[in-house]
Parts: structure tokens; sequence; C-alpha cells
């Protein structure tokens, strides 16, 4: 691991760092927790507290919730489409202008490396602003020739109406905090909607500073409030919640379960964005130095913390054991350190949990006979690194080749036959993303319609687009963001029918 001098904090950032306690954002405002209660948030490269945040529980689910019930009344109802433009707009450029310190701050929260902050998190962060920016003078409804059985000849006048759905809870991970708060805000907010938002407990304070910033941006008091606490308390409410309408979640398959038992009380609608295994499968005839590149991106990107990670890779036999080594040697040359070091390739993973975790994989993948090629232990010295981590010869069941490890851990197969690869690789309870490398144009698109996933990526890994619509089959969950897609989550259609009779 390499220590480095890094750069000085952007003065904004020093600034909103600063604060002795990071409030609620309820109603507009900063305000304390019902239970007076706060929680630390830690640097994961040092392990030190990097700032206290008050604590959300159910009681401020309720009043957050009764907010955000009036805010569908107020000002934010009777704005035009034309002015929710104008706003979600302005939120871009106001990210695009902070984007240095908007960097900085996923940094040290998460753990994640500037570099990658800088080129992922927040250019997509201002591209979701945009364009979902574009969507409140195109969201309309249509007109329909219907006719009705028992009324011949009649006529009637037919059309829909999206309304927005009401109050929207999105419960999000700590992988992309930024990201994952505008994924569902951007949508969300364009429909009309008004949001409480939970960030992880791990990385409450991007989304704080959104909340603030869209209030800058012009959004009403009250139509975005930002609970940070614990899954167990304020997820739990906001799951619950009568007042809640509908449940945007993205985690782990299993808190996913407890989510959509939580919101049958009021039949919230819910999409779940969920866990996955993903195949990435190298044919023989691909691209060997492509193939490598997505190979690594797949699995080291954010340290391995994405759901979409390759965490599966297969590689035809007459390549396997050359780009297996490749792919090793690759990883050997990771530089890892404090992520605020724009050198860096990789931080730390986000907690001391998480790193307990995916060692207790690596354990179990050394166990049950896997071949470790590099990595397999944590980094010595403070903050919670994990080396990038090779395993070769794994077989189908093994623990590391069946669960979603979350840390940049890769389980490598051999296969011999399209059929096979295919076969072993949708054997898995997850369905998110699946990438196939090829030069033959027939085997990818033979791949890509048998491959059970929500994305399939031909010769590309870790794509995404504000336009591409995103989300999982089978366990991995279901719904889709992004896109013109994530617009049927966030509205509700209305038909009307008006009798044109004398
Ligand atoms: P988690 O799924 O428990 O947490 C995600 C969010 O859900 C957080 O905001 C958390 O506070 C909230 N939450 C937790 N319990 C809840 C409950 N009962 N009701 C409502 N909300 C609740 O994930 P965790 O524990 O941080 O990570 C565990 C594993 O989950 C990881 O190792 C990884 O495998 C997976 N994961 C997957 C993610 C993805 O992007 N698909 C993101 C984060 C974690
Ligand atoms: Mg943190």
């Amino acid at each position: 691991m390499t220590t480095a001098s890094l750069p000085a904090l952007h003065p904004m950032l020093q600034e909103f760092l600063g604060r002795r306690v990071h409030k609620l954002l309820i109603d507009g405002r900063a305000v304390e927790a019902s239970s007076g209660r706060t929680f630390a948030t830690l640097n994961p490269a040092t392990g030190q507290t990097l700032g206290i945040v008050a604590e959300a529980d159910a009681a401020d689910v309720d009043r957050a919730v009764a907010c955000a019930r009036a805010a569908l009344s107020g000002p934010w109802s009777k704005m035009s489409p034309a002015e929710r433009e104008k706003i979600l707009h302005k939120a871009a450029d106001l990210i695009e202008a902070r984007a240095e310190a908007f960097a900085q701050l996923e940094s040290l929260d998460n753990g994640k490396v500037i570099r990658e902050a800088k080129s992922g998190d927040l250019p997509l962060s201002v591209a979701l602003f945009r364009y979902y920016g574009g969507w409140p003078t195109k969201l309309h409804g249509e007109t329909t020739p219907v006719s009705v059985p028992y009324y011949p000849g009649a006529k009637f006048l037919h059309y829909t109406v999206r309304e927005p759905v009401g109050v929207v809870g999105a419960i999000i991970p700590w992988n992309f905090p930024l990201l994952m708060a505008v994924e569902r805000l951007a949508p969300a907010l364009a429909c009309g909607n008004t949001v409480i938002l939970k960030p992880a407990e791990q990385t409450p304070l991007s989304a704080l500073w959104l909340g603030e910033l869209l209030l800058e941006a012009g959004v009403p008091p009250g139509v975005v409030n930002v609970l940070p606490g614990f899954g167990k308390t304020a997820g739990a409410a906001i799951a619950a919640h009568m007042g809640v309408d509908k449940v945007t979640f993205t985690g782990s398959t299993a808190t996913g379960r407890e989510v959509l038992k939580a919101s049958a009380g009021n039949m919230k609608r819910v999409t779940m964005e969920l866990g996955g295994k993903s195949p990435n499968i190298v044919f023989a005839d691909a691209d060997m130095e492509a193939a490598a590149r997505g190979m690594f991106m797949g699995i080291f990107y954010n340290q391995g913390q994405t759901c979409s990670a390759g965490s599966r890779v297969f590689i035809e036999r007459p390549a396997h054991e050359k780009l297996l080594s490749a792919l090793a040697e690759r990883a050997k040359t990771i530089r890892m350190g404090n992520p605020l070091d724009p050198k860096m390739h990789m931080g730390p993973l986000v907690s001391d949990q998480q790193r307990r975790r995916v060692l207790s994989y690596i354990d179990s993948g050394k166990a049950e006979g896997a071949q470790l090629l590099t990595g397999g232990a944590a980094a010595p010295g403070e903050g919670f690194f994990v080396q990038p981590t090779v395993f070769g010869g794994v077989k189908d069941g093994m623990k590391i080749a069946r669960e979603e490890i979350f840390g940049p851990v890769v389980s490598v197969f051999a296969f011999d036959s399209v059929d096979e690869v295919l076969e072993r690789a949708n054997a898995t309870d997850y369905g998110l993303v699946a990438a196939v490398w090829t030069k033959d144009v027939k085997k990818a698109h033979l791949a890509a319609a048998k491959l059970k996933a929500g994305t399939v990526w031909i010769n590309c890994y870790q794509f995404v687009d504000a336009a591409a619509p995103w989300g999982g089959v089978k366990q991995s969950g279901y719904g889709r963001e992004k896109g013109p897609w994530a617009l049927e989550n966030y509205t509700s259609l209305k038909s009307v029918w008006v009798d044109l009779n004398a």
C-alpha cells in the first residue's frame, strides 16, 4: 500500500465537513433527530470519524412523511412542467460546478478512489439530472378509441393522464452514495413526486449535501427530505409507512425481501435493485487485450463493491491459462492507497464489517481448495483495505462461486462449449448483468438471447447511461431504473372517460 501527499480539500467541502453535526433535512430545514441521537460516519481509508450525523428513526420518518404529503399539494404541485425542468437543470449545473468537492466527499465517506468518483459517479449524476430535466414537458397521456359493447354506436372521449405516485421512499446503499440518490431523485422529481431519501448509514454525507443543493436549485421545502439512519429503524419505518406510496430499494437481496414484506401493509409500489453474481464470459476468439481490461474493470471497479461486479469469469479452455495469469499479473500492478490520491487505482472497502465479510469469503475459497493466484488478505495498516484477489480453479459449487462477495475477489472458471458456459452462467439465483467477449457476431447475439440478465454487455463491461434501462431478473430484483422506463415507476396512469352522447 502506498501513502502519498494528498490534494487539499475543496473550500466548500471543508466548510461542510466542519459542521458539528450533520442534521436531518426535513421540510427544507436542518433538524436534530427527535431522539436527539447521532452516529458517526467513518473515513474507511483511516478508520477515523469523518462526521457526526443525526440519527433518524421512526418518529422522524413520521415527521418527514407528513411534510412530504403536505408538499404534494403545495407550490411543487402548482409549478408548470417547464418550471420543474428549469429546477432539475439547475440542480445538474450546481452539481457540475461542485463536482470536485462532491467527488472528494464521496471518496472520504465511501473510500472510492477519486479518479473513479470524478469520471463515473459525478458525470453520471449530472447526466441523470439533465436527462430527467427534459422529461416534465414530455410526460403526457394519450387518447384512446374506446368502444363499449353494451352501448352500440356510443361516442366517448377517452384519455389518460400521468400523475405523480405521491410520496416516494428511497432506500439506497453505500456503494455509489450520490449516484444512487440522484438516480431516484431525478425521475421522481421529474414526475412531480415528493421524496423521503434514506442514505446508507456508512455514507450519509453526500445525500445531505445534495438535499441542500436541491433547495438552492429551487425545489420547494418538504419535497426532498433526507433522513440518515439505520436500516432496522429508519429504513424499516419507511418501508412500512402507510403514508409512503412507493418504495425504491437498492441493496442486498435479503434486505430487499424484508422491505418487500414491510411494504405490503398499504400495497406500496416497489422496485428492487438487488445483488448479483454476474458472469463475464470470454471466448477464445475474443480480442484478448480488451477482454483482459474488461475482466479487470468488471471486478476491481469500486473495489468490487458493485451490484454488477463481474465476479464469475468464464474463460474458454484454449485461452484460459494465459488470460487467467494475465488477470492475476494485472491485479498485482494495482496501486492501492488513500483514495483521495489521484494516482490510486483502489481504495479501502466501505467498512470494517464489509472487510470482514469479504475476508471470510476469501478464507472459504482457500478452504474449499480454489487456487489463490494473487491477493488473499487484508492490507496491513489503518483503513479497511483488502488486496485485489484472483482465484483460479474454482468449482461451480464452491461458496465463492455462488454467493455475492461484494469485494475485490474474482472466481475464474474454464469452459469448453457455448451451451455449457451459458448453462453454467445462468445457474445462479441472480440475474443482474452478464458479459460476452467474442468477435463472432452470431455467438454474441446467441449468448445475449440466452443469458438470463437485465443487461448484457458485448465486448464491454460496466457501461451505464442515464438513457439505458437498469435492473435485474430473478433475485436481482425487478423494475427498471433509468431511461423512460423509470417514469413508469414514478407515475400512475389515470383513465378518464367522457360521455359524448346526446
Ligand atoms: P443492506 O441491503 O442491508 O443495506 C442497503 C440499505 O438498506 C441501507 O440504506 C440500509 O440502511 C437499508 N436497510 C437495511 N436493513 C433494512 C430494513 N430492514 N428495512 C429497510 N431498510 C433497510 O446492505 P449492507 O448490509 O450494507 O451490505 C450487505 C451486502 O449487501 C453486501 O455485502 C452486498 O452483498 C449487498 N449489497 C448490494 C448492493 C447493491 O448495489 N446491489 C449495495 C449494498 C450492499
Ligand atoms: Mg463513511
